[in-house]
């Protein structure tokens, strides 16, 4: 017994520790009451063409009624409507979803025939199913492959009242012994209800929660991982759905040297579903393409407008830097661009800023265009980024807010950098910047069920995550 007792304190002792020490996500995605609300509209239509298209077989017995035996028979039934004017989706904290349908009715045509040794007689019918309700209840999980599933459980239906009208000869003999027929009947198209409801789930439901798009490929270099974190928790006001949320080098993926933060949504129900993009995410970015080395860029003569008056060569530099011109009359330079260290994006309440520390390294191109380095400069920046949502993809756009140099190395001598500062702040805002905001507004996409369309999108920078809000549009 104490054993027993000392293992199973173990055990939540372990299950207690497991659940302290849970990742946190990357990427929440919340649903709301509002959003689940329309995900039922949606599925109540899918689930009525279902519905109508039961197979209800044939249906005979036999009764006696003074002494004599008569057989019925009840066959060619046709189900001609069904009809599901209410429903209702509930969120069950800690364990899922309940469907419930109430008021449903069905018609049904058909044709019946009686038998018995003094008389016989046959002709159509129709048939209403009243009262009828449906409940079942949806829970949710995750698959080996990270993808949510979704799983009927509990399923019951019930059938107040079944009214059936005949007519053709001797149609009365059918109201005689209605009542077996009408349980008989009850009880037949009760027993096919549940059968096609979770059925319906498994085949319509669940492959298009499996269409998520656990990883997204952005280039040759990096993926994000949009896998889920678990099950689904579910509380009284909505169901989160919380992902990895990380970039990776698809080549060789290593752990990043940072976690994500915890994520505090707020609990607005205006619209259908919330995206919670934690900074971890973007700083996931940062730290794959750094070790990457991609983040570095080099700016040339060529890229410089015509109009601006410090061009990239010697003559020019020269005016500001008289020693240059000395040393190599009249060449051209080269500018490389590159971060020594993980670009950090800090979101707050109200703004995104990232301050990267860049280097410049400028160079020289020699008559037999080999490179002679010229000085290294180190830039502290401030870069304001705004972001939207368009097409389902996140897109961003900078800005440069600050900039500080200062000298770290001379090839050349001694110089003061303050004369750098139009000509580097020039080419940080006019060249550099624009050439990165071309590759975020291709943007990065969000993880969305197929045929899902995203409308009133509202974002808000809160702390250590990016709020958007939409409402879905399916189809
Ligand atoms: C250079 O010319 C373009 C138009 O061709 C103009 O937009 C830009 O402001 C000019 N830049 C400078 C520094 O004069
Ligand atoms: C250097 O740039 C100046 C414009 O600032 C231009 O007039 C000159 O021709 C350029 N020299 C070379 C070698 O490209
Ligand atoms: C960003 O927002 C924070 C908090 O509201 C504020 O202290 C900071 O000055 C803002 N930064 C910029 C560059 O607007
Ligand atoms: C290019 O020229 C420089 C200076 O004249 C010389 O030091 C260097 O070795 C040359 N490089 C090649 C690859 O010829
Ligand atoms: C470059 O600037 C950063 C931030 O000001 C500083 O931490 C770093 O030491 C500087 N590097 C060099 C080589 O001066």
């Amino acid at each position: 017994m104490e054993l027993v007792c000392r293992l199973t304190l173990a055990f939540s002792l372990a299950l207690f520790v497991g659940a302290t020490n849970a990742v946190n996500p990357g990427f929440v995605v919340r649903l709301t009451q509002k959003g689940l609300d329309y995900a039922r509209q949606e599925g109540m239509s899918v689930l009525q063409q279902e519905l109508s298209k039961i197979h209800l077989p044939d249906f005979s017995g036999s009764t006696k009624k003074q002494h004599i035996k008569f057989k019925y028979s009840f066959n060619s039934m046709v189900i001609r409507s069904f009809q599901l004017p209410t429903s209702q989706i509930s969120l069950v904290p800690n364990v899922g979803l309940k469907l419930s349908i109430s008021g449903a009715f069905i018609q049904v045509d058909g044709k019946w025939k009686v038998h018995s040794k003094i008389l016989s007689g046959k002709g159509n019918f129709d048939l209403k199913v009243e009262g009828l309700s449906i409940s079942v209840g949806l829970q949710l999980g995750s698959d080996a492959s990270g993808r949510p599933t979704i799983s009927p459980s509990d399923c019951s239906c019930h059938i107040s009242d079944v009214k059936i009208h005949v007519s053709g000869k001797f149609s009365w003999l059918v109201d005689v012994f209605h009542k077996s027929i009408d349980n008989a009947l009850r009880k037949d198209i009760e027993g096919k209800i549940c059968p096609v409801v979770t059925q319906s789930i498994s085949s319509k439901l669940q492959p298009l929660l499996q269409t998520l798009p656990v990883t997204a490929k952005i280039d040759s270099v990096a993926a994000i991982d949009y896998s889920l974190t678990g099950p689904p928790p579910v509380t009284a006001q909505s169901l989160d759905v919380q992902l990895k949320g990380e970039f990776f080098n698809i080549a060789h993926r290593t752990p990043p040297p940072f976690s994500p933060p915890t994520l505090s949504l707020p609990a607005d129900p205006g619209l259908m579903v919330y995206f919670g993009v934690s900074d971890y995410l973007f700083n996931t970015a940062g730290f794959v393409y750094q070790s990457a080395g991609k983040i570095e860029s080099y700016i040339t003569d060529d890229m410089i407008p015509k109009n601006f008056s410090v061009h990239l060569n010697t003559s020019s530099f020269g005016i500001l830097i008289p020693m240059l011109s000395k040393m190599y009359p009249n060449m051209l330079m080269k500018l490389k661009i590159s971060t020594p260290s993980a670009p950090f994006l800090t979101i707050e309440p109200g703004n995104l800023t990232t301050s990267p520390i860049m280097e410049i390294q400028a160079y020289v191109i020699l008559p037999n265009s080999t490179l002679a380095p010229l000085f290294l400069l180190n830039l502290t920046t401030t870069i304001m980024v705004k972001v939207s949502v368009n097409s389902g993809r996140i897109v961003g756009d900078l800005e440069l807010s600050r900039i500080e140099m200062e000298l770290v190395h001379s090839d050349i001598g001694p110089f003061s950098v303050g004369v750098l500062n139009t000509a580097v702040n020039y080419y940080i805002s006019s060249i550099l910047l624009p050439e990165v905001n071309e590759i975020l507004q291709r943007g990065y996409p969000l993880p969305l069920l197929d045929h899902i369309q995203l409308t009133d999108v509202i974002i808000k920078p809160s702390e250590h995550f990016l709020l958007f809000g939409a409402n879905v549009q399916y189809g």
